[in-house]
This record gives structure tokens, C-alpha cells and sequence, in this order.
């Protein structure tokens, strides 16, 4: 953890070094008043994401991808140079606390991007809440987040866990299921996702027989399978992600399931992991507010200059870490690169619109994405647009109070 840290403070010392010098040549020619100079320092963005751990390629794919977008500026939002700090957060929600203080407290960061996992956002937004730092989340749904714990320091880049799930459950049921059973981690994210799915599956008049569930991160599916397996729904609604999404739907394929019980879920089942799941992806039906070949301009010049960048192809978590610095750059385009004339860096923010690779992208009151959500399909290797399952989705934000 500090391993990384330390890692990076040689990396970017040289960065800062550098930053600082032109910072320091400009003071001593007295040409810029204080408030210039402030603006022209440095600003400090602090990575709390996973680097290892199931969940690794998700935390990779966010840096690289708010990277690319700062590079794309040529190294500076707003006319500040960007110096980075990162923490391995290992996906432990025991650790958010600790983690979180190291960047606010010890490397006083101007903001802290983060995380993947829902339970360790949980930690990171109630430190944001009682030190007033700006936090940006670009990946983790957990809804309460943009819900009761709503904060004008706090947005999000990425989805609710209702948002990318609750759409799924018309889908099924015009797809002709009845009887499903759904299958999850035991945390925040899963029961938030498998509820909110089966608010939208129960509201059109289906019926989930049985939720399944396994501590997170455990990936030993074979029980619950065979459980599947004697059950016979219609059909199975599951959310994994990284690691642990490659293992289930290799088991699920190796069991003999997907020919006889249709397998759905929301994105992150098969966004990022087609490769290590090769033919056993292959038809998977899943809802998310991204798909790889979306036809847009922006999709097109953000694949290409991911695949350029990394040598891989980009997803949804690549995707939203580019949109987080873009939500970055809105609010400091808007003050000129100050980042401490906070009221003006979060009006500016949320009222933010962008032509994002997933679609059009805006903020609700409780900032929280304002998004299509797509079915997408396993076809030729990557997650196929089929429909738009949700057009401009908007969580309902239950228990925010407004932030603004
Ligand atoms: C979550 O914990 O919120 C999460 C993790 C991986 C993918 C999507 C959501």
C-alpha cells in the first residue's frame, strides 16, 4: 500500500519538481499576483483504487483512463499540472478509513478519485463528508452515496447500483421469463444490485425464487450451481465484476447451464473479462450504461486512443475514470484553475454535460449520472448494443436532501 505511494511520490517529484520551478521563476519576476501563483501550483488528485485483487484490472483501467484524459490536455485541467498520488485500497472495506486519511491527511490531496468496490466507498465518502474533500467516484454504485449521504463535495462519474440493474427486469420479463433466481456477492454492491433488479423483474410480474449469495471476494461457485441446477428457473440474473466474473461464468458455461437456463446480469459480468472468459461469454445478456460498439465519436476517439495509449481494448471503467477528469476539467475551465473557489468548481460541475463515449452525460441534484443504460449481448468478443433498455435513467436519489 504506502509501497505504491512511496512508488509514485519518487515518480511524480520529478513531475512537481518540474512544475514548481516554472511556479517559482514566475513568483520571483513578481509578474503574477498570489492567487495566480496558487493557481499555476500543482493540484494534487489522490488514486484510492484497487491495484490488486479481483477487482485490479477495474482500479488499472480508471487510472489509465483519467490519465489518457489529462494527457489529451497536455498534462494539465484547467490550466493546473496534475501531480498524482495513489493507495492500493485492495477492494478491504476495513482499510477506506486508514487509506482514505493517508491521502487527505498525510499527502493533502486536492481530491481523491475513488474506488471500485461499494463497501469501501462507503468509508471514503463518510471521510470526504467530515473533512470536506472533494471526492469523485469512478466506479463503486453503492446508492447511498448519491442517496441519504449526498454531499456537494461528492460526485460520481459511474452508476447507482438501482440505476444499471432496475431496467434489467422488464427485459426479462418481455424476454419471456417468469422464474428466476439471482446470484451475488453477500455486499453492498450485489444486494443492491440483485434489489434493485428484482424491483423492476417484480414490478412487470415476474418472480425471484431465490437469491443466492457468497462472501465477497469468494469464488468457489459450485455449490450454488448445482443449486441452480435443481432449481430450474427460467432464467439467472447474476452481478460479479474482474476476477470473480471470469471464474462464474466460466463454471456456469463448464456446468452445462447456459444451453438450458439463459444467463443476464448487469455489465460488469462480461465488461472487461471477454478475453479470460473466451466462448463461455458468448450469448450473456447483461444491462449497463456502456456497450463497445456504440456509435458515437466520442466512443470511437476514446477506443482508439485507449488502444493506443495501453495496447488493450477500453471499457466501462477505463471510460468512466476519462469522464472524471473531464468532470475535473469542467469545474476548473470554469475558475480558471482554481480549485479552491469551491462553490464556483461545483456549480460548474454539476451542471456539466458531455458527449461521453457511453452517450450523452449529465448530473442529477444529488450528482449522480444522468445516463442511458443499454442490453447488450456477447457477440463477436465484446458487449454488443442490442437496444436502449433505459433512455437518460435518473436515480431516484432516495434520502438526499438536496447537496447543492
Ligand atoms: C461495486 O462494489 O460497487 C462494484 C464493483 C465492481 C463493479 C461494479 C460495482
Amino acid at each position: 500500500m504506502s509501497q505504491s505511494i512511496t512508488l509514485l511520490r519518487s515518480l511524480d517529484r520529478r513531475r512537481f519538481l518540474m512544475g514548481s520551478a516554472g511556479v517559482l521563476a514566475a513568483g520571483a519576476a513578481f509578474r503574477f499576483p498570489t492567487p495566480a501563483i496558487a493557481q499555476a501550483a500543482p493540484l494534487k488528485v489522490g488514486f484510492m483504487l484497487p491495484y490488486s485483487g479481483t477487482f485490479a484490472k477495474l482500479g488499472k483501467f480508471i487510472d489509465d483512463g483519467f490519465r489518457l484524459y489529462v494527457e489529451q490536455q497536455g498534462g494539465s485541467l484547467g490550466g493546473r499540472p496534475i501531480q498524482f498520488f495513489q493507495v492500493d485500497d485492495e477492494s478491504k472495506p476495513e482499510a477506506g478509513t486508514d487509506n482514505m486519511n493517508r491521502l487527505v491527511g498525510r499527502e493533502k490531496v486536492d481530491v481523491v478519485v475513488g474506488t471500485v468496490h461499494s463497501g469501501v466507498a462507503m468509508a471514503m465518502v463518510k471521510v470526504a463528508r467530515d473533512t470536506n474533500t472533494m471526492l469523485i467516484i469512478p466506479n463503486a454504485g453503492v446508492n447511498e452515496a448519491t442517496g441519504p449521504l449526498c454531499a456537494p463535495n461528492i460526485f460520481r462519474t459511474s452508476f447507482s447500483n438501482w440505476q444499471v440493474c432496475e431496467p434489467m427486469g422488464k427485459v426479462m420479463f418481455d424476454a419471456g421469463h417468469r422464474n428466476v433466481v439471482s446470484i451475488t456477492w453477500r455486499y453492498a454492491a450485489g444486494q443492491q444490485m440483485v434489489g434493485a433488479f428484482a424491483e423492476g423483474f417484480i414490478k412487470a410480474g415476474g418472480k425471484v425464487v431465490e437469491e443466492l449469495a457468497l462472501p465477497f471476494p469468494e469464488v468457489e461457485f459450485q455449490a450454488l450451481i448445482t443449486r441452480i441446477a435443481t432449481l430450474k428457473p427460467d432464467a439467472v440474473f447474476a452481478f460479479f465484476a474482474g476476477g470473480g466474473a471470469v471464474k462464474f461464468v466460466k463454471d456456469y458455461a463448464a456446468a452445462g447451464l447456459s444451453k438450458s437456463i439463459p444467463l443476464y446480469g448487469a455489465g460488469f459480468l462480461t465488461d472487461g473479462t471477454i478475453p479470460a472468459q473466451g466462448e463461455a461469454a458468448n450469448g450473456i445478456k447483461t444491462t449497463l450504461h456502456y456497450a463497445d460498439n456504440l456509435d458515437n465519436a466520442a466512443n470511437k476517439a476514446f477506443l482508439t486512443a485507449f488502444k493506443t495509449k495501453t495496447g488493450q481494448d477500453g471499457d466501462i471503467y477505463a471510460v468512466q475514470g476519462f469522464d472524471a477528469a473531464a468532470l475535473m476539467a469542467a469545474g476548473l475551465s470554469a475558475t480558471k484553475g482554481d480549485w479552491a473557489a469551491r462553490t464556483q468548481v461545483v456549480a460548474a460541475m454539476q451542471a456539466a454535460k458531455f458527449d461521453s463515449p457511453r452517450g450523452p452525460l449529465s448530473f442529477n441534484k444529488a450528482n449522480n449520472p444522468v445516463q442511458n443504460v443499454y442490453l447488450r449481448e456477447v457477440r463477436n468478443g465484446r458487449n454488443e448494443l442490442v437496444s436502449v433498455a433505459g433512455q437518460a435513467v435518473n436515480d431516484p436519489a432516495r434520502g438526499c436532501r438536496a447537496p447543492a
